[in-house]
């Protein structure tokens, strides 16, 4: 049996640890905050820092790992890759120049535009207030989105007519991030519907995985503040209504040019997993973010339907030999997130969470603990995104089904959106990407 260990705590990490173990693999886990989830499904966990990389490796030579697979981006911005690899231990994930695609919003950028990658959008880069008011005159105000450069769990992007309504707060806003010391882009504001595009990257090849759809919005029907990520959904034939094959087609054909782009500029090859959010607008396919890991709860989506073995997937990885021989189910699937009421702006911590896990079961629901900690057998909510509850069926409207059944299993001083995956939002994204092609 191969030994498996899994970096991170979150409910993508423990939908990667389900399938590694599903998969025939011993599993262990390292984590800095222990998930209920994977602490049931591995031989043995240590709780401490993600980006220890000593510590990680003598775990590691304790348990003869044969590999890790590393969830989150924090550890692998700061090199969790090289520094596990130089200890002799196999990664599935990238090393750190390769991880700067998610690391540096603004190496990402200037990368696409120097090998000429067609979704890349209109950007520049500050690290003062010098020639901020100039940009935004030249741009426009209203077609502005402010991005701070680093790591901000998706909620440090501001975009016009969401977060900022004027010019005053655009300016407002750079000078904030310039009194952090923070560099920033304004990125020109696409309108459009978001697709995820996650693949298995071995160095070369890039195979895709179904499309997904995330929701950033804290409430019903899009509203409130950015979060990271309130739930998703897929479709059975992989695609959506409002993106066709030729979508795809050109998504995946500019993550290969990305993923030759690394290589070309750092000499390093990305390997892992790589996550395309793109968005499909009146002039075409553009790219939003590169994340270097799977999304979460984009991963809850995919994982479970895939029909290949995910431990040789992650050999294939290593090794530098994936075939594009994968298959995924032709299912929908339907991920609603319960997060702490009053999430993420004054969330309720250490709250009880009431779990039918029986009724879950009868109903066929999955579920997947995130930022929640056991204490005497039960759960119970910290200030982010407690619980993942995913349907699968034959249809979207099934599986929204069984995932909304699935969050009436679960109690406690929780909320979720009732509206991810049903058909009314659904016919709502294909309405107005009809609007913007004037179909
Ligand atoms: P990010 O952290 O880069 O994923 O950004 C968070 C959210 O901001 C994305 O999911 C988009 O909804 C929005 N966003 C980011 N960049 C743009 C852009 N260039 N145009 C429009 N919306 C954007
Ligand atoms: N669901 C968004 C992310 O994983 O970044």
């Amino acid at each position: 049996m191969v030994n498996c260990l899994i970096v991170g705590h979150g409910a993508r990490e423990h939908v990667i640890g389900e399938t590694l173990v599903r998969d025939g693999a011993n599993l262990f886990s390292f984590m800095s905050f222990k998930n209920a989830g994977l602490e049931d499904l591995s031989e043995n966990v240590e709780v401490h820092s993600e980006t220890d990389f000593q510590e990680i490796l003598e775990f590691c030579k304790k348990f003869n790992i044969d590999f890790a697979v590393i969830g989150p981006e924090a550890p692998l911005v700061v090199g969790i890759v090289d520094a596990l690899e130089k200890g002799g231990i196999p990664c599935v994930g990238p090393k750190i120049e390769a991880a700067q695609l998610e690391g540096s919003k603004i190496f990402m950028r200037e990368l696409l535009a120097k090998y000429k990658i067609h979704s890349n959008v209109i950007s520049k880069k500050f690290d003062s207030m010098e020639g901020v008011e100039s940009y935004i005159k030249d741009m426009g105000e209203e077609n502005l989105v402010v991005k701070p450069e680093g790591l901000t769990g998706g909620k440090g992007v501001k975009v016009f007519g969401d977060h900022l309504f004027s010019k005053d707060d655009i300016i407002e806003y750079c000078s904030e991030l310039v009194k952090k010391k923070s560099r920033f882009l304004l990125e020109e504001k696409c309108n459009g519907e978001e697709f995820t595009l996650q693949a298995f990257v071995d160095g070369k090849n890039v195979i895709g995985s179904p499309l997904v759809q995330d929701h950033k919005r804290a409430y019903e029907d899009d509203k409130g503040p950015n979060t990271g990520g309130m739930g998703s959904y897929s479709m059975e034939d992989h695609l959506m209504p409002f993106f066709t094959q030729d979508d795809v087609d050109e998504a995946l054909s500019d993550m290969e040019k990305t993923v030759a782009a690394i290589k070309a500029e750092t000499g390093v090859e990305y390997k892992g997993f790589l996550y395309g959010q793109f968005m499909k607008t009146a002039s075409g396919i553009k790219l939003i973010e590169y994340n270097s890991r799977w999304g979460d709860p984009e991963a809850m989506n995919v994982l479970p339907l895939l029909k290949g073995n995910f431990v040789d997937i992650c050999w294939a990885i290593i090794n530098g030999n994936l075939s594009n021989t994968y298959k995924f189910e032709n299912k929908a699937s339907v991920c609603k997130y319960l997060a702490p009421e009053g999430y993420p702006v004054n969330p309720k911590r250490d709250e009880k969470i009431f779990i039918d896990k029986k009724e879950l079961e009868k109903i066929g629901a999955k579920y997947y603990f995130a930022s929640v900690y056991r204490e005497g057998g039960d759960v119970y909510t910290t200030t982010s995104r407690a619980m993942g509850v995913l349907g699968i069926s034959n249809s979207l409207e099934k599986a929204e089904k069984i995932a909304e059944a699935g969050v009436g299993c679960i109690k406690g001083k929780l909320f979720h959106r009732k509206d991810v995956g049903t058909l009314k939002l659904l016919q709502k994204r294909i309405d107005h990407m009809n609007s913007l092609l004037k179909r």
